[in-house]
């Protein structure tokens, strides 16, 4: 049967070879589409998120001398924008510190962490940044043991610590419409002592933190 169809034959298989490329150039080029669409979509509805980083990389701890003994943490969180667009709030910041066998992902992140505290809320406007300064002062009940004692008494360093920002991003998408996104950050690997005067400590890099993408809500 296929013998006689001879030449006949192998022009409709070269047809049926320039069909097929015609549909797999067409079906590529659909797919280039589809995904400019769907990314000038994402691009409209979720523009970049704020990026966080740990100035110095680095938590400085001071002893207090008071009547109870305490130590004075300080760090400086740098907010940055993106965003040519759009103005974002970062609200109801809550900052925990984790020793380097803890899991930052912990669903207890009050009990797990080191030290966990409350930073004020910051606005950054369209690709501004902010630097907002993180304080608390820890007594040996707000602190894990052994590490209040690192810090007060023995003034030791700790290295390796990562450090876990939950917050509210709420981005301006439109005038009059505020989108709200909970935020996860996490900054890693921080040192917590050392003098904020410190020379050496002055020169450590910028620690960029990851976000990890959180529930979304819209209100
Ligand atoms: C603020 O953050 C804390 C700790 O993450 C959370 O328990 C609380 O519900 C938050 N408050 C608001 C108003 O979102
Ligand atoms: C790390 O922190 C956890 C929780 O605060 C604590 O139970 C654990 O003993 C610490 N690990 C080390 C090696 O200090
Ligand atoms: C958006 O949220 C910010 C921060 O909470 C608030 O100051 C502003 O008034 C809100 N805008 C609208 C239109 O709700």
């Amino acid at each position: 049967m296929e013998g006689r169809e001879g030449d006949g034959g192998s022009e409709k298989s070269a047809f049926r070879w320039l069909n097929a490329a015609r549909f797999a150039v067409a079906a590529v080029v659909i797919v280039l589409i589809v995904v400019v669409i769907v990314n000038a979509i994402k691009v409209v509805l979720r523009p970049d998120t704020l990026r966080l980083s740990v100035v110095g990389g680095s938590v400085y701890s001071t002893p207090l001398p008071a009547d109870q003994a305490a130590v004075a943490l300080d760090l400086t969180l740098r907010a940055e924008n993106p965003s040519g667009r759009v103005r974002m709030y970062f609200l109801n910041i809550t900052i925990y510190l984790f020793n380097n066998t803890t899991p930052a992902s912990t669903s207890k992140p009050f009990d797990d962490s080191i030290i966990a505290f409350q930073a004020v809320d910051e606005v950054v406007a369209q690709q501004m940044s902010a630097d907002s300064a993180c304080k608390v002062e820890a007594t040996n009940d707000d602190m894990t043991s052994p590490y209040f004692d690192m810090l007060y008494a023995k003034r030791d360093i700790i290295t390796d610590v990562t450090m876990r920002v939950d917050g509210k991003i709420v981005t301006e998408v439109r005038s009059g419409i505020n989108r709200t996104n909970l935020a996860m950050f996490y900054c890693w690997p921080l040192f917590v002592g050392g003098y904020p005067g410190d020379e050496a400590s002055n020169s450590w890099p910028d620690v960029p933190c990851t976000h990890m993408p959180g529930s979304q809500s819209n209100e």
